[in-house]
């Protein structure tokens, strides 16, 4: 069960922009951060909420899609996502905050698939202009922007070939295809 969420838990970028998400489920996903590990229990991420039109339309430009494909400009107006979880860091609770927020995020993600729903982790972010358009306070880091949708992509997983590449790819059709790395290439045997 778990090892078929995680497989099916990628990152999506094309969405049915029209399927709105509830300020409920972005709630019931923020509670899955919410009961994460965080290191010395300290939980300093803080979440702001958007599932409207309007702040939607303020948080997009500020998102950097899909480096590898170089043409793609990023989702289309009806193919962008319906909402939006804005991962902070109220560094008044703590500074520099480095693992926390890859175990919340991950945890709403898993939360978002067992929806029906996926999304995709977002660092590339104008984080200046974000604070400034959306007001975000000093005290709060900006941390990950999770962009969520009802998926509208085909995302396939597939082995590296020989040569190595780990960029991703779209096919004719618009298939995503994802290269993972395999276990025989990541598990380190040492001879002690
Ligand atoms: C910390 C982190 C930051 C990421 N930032 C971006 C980003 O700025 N833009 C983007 O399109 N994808 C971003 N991604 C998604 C990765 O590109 C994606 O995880 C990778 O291509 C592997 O695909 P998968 O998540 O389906 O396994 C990010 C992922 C992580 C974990």
């Amino acid at each position: 069960m778990i090892s078929d969420l995680v497989r099916r838990t990628r990152s999506c970028r094309r969405f049915h922009e029209e399927h709105s998400i509830s300020t409920e489920t972005l709630r019931e996903l923020v509670d899955l951060a919410r009961l994460g590990a965080s290191g010395g229990n300290k939980q300093p991420l803080k979440y702001l909420l958007s599932n409207e039109r309007s702040m939607n339309g303020v948080v997009f430009p500020k998102l950097g899609w899909a480096g590898y494909l170089k043409e793609w400009k990023g989702p289309e107006s009806g193919e962008r996502p319906s909402a939006y979880i804005i991962i902070l860091g109220d560094n008044d609770i703590r500074k520099s905050i480095r693992v926390d927020q890859g175990i919340a995020a991950q945890n709403i993600l898993l939360g978002a698939t067992g929806l029906g729903l996926a999304g995709c982790m977002i660092d590339t972010v104008d984080r200046d202009w974000l604070r400034k358009d959306l007001r975000i306070p000093d005290r709060f880091e900006i941390l990950l922007v999770i962009a969520l949708g009802k998926p509208k992509e085909k995302i396939v997983l597939e082995s590296l070939g020989p040569d190595g590449d780990i960029r991703y790819w779209r096919d004719a059709s618009g298939g995503h295809h994802v290269p993972k790395r395999s276990q025989e290439e990541i598990i380190v045997s040492l001879k002690p």
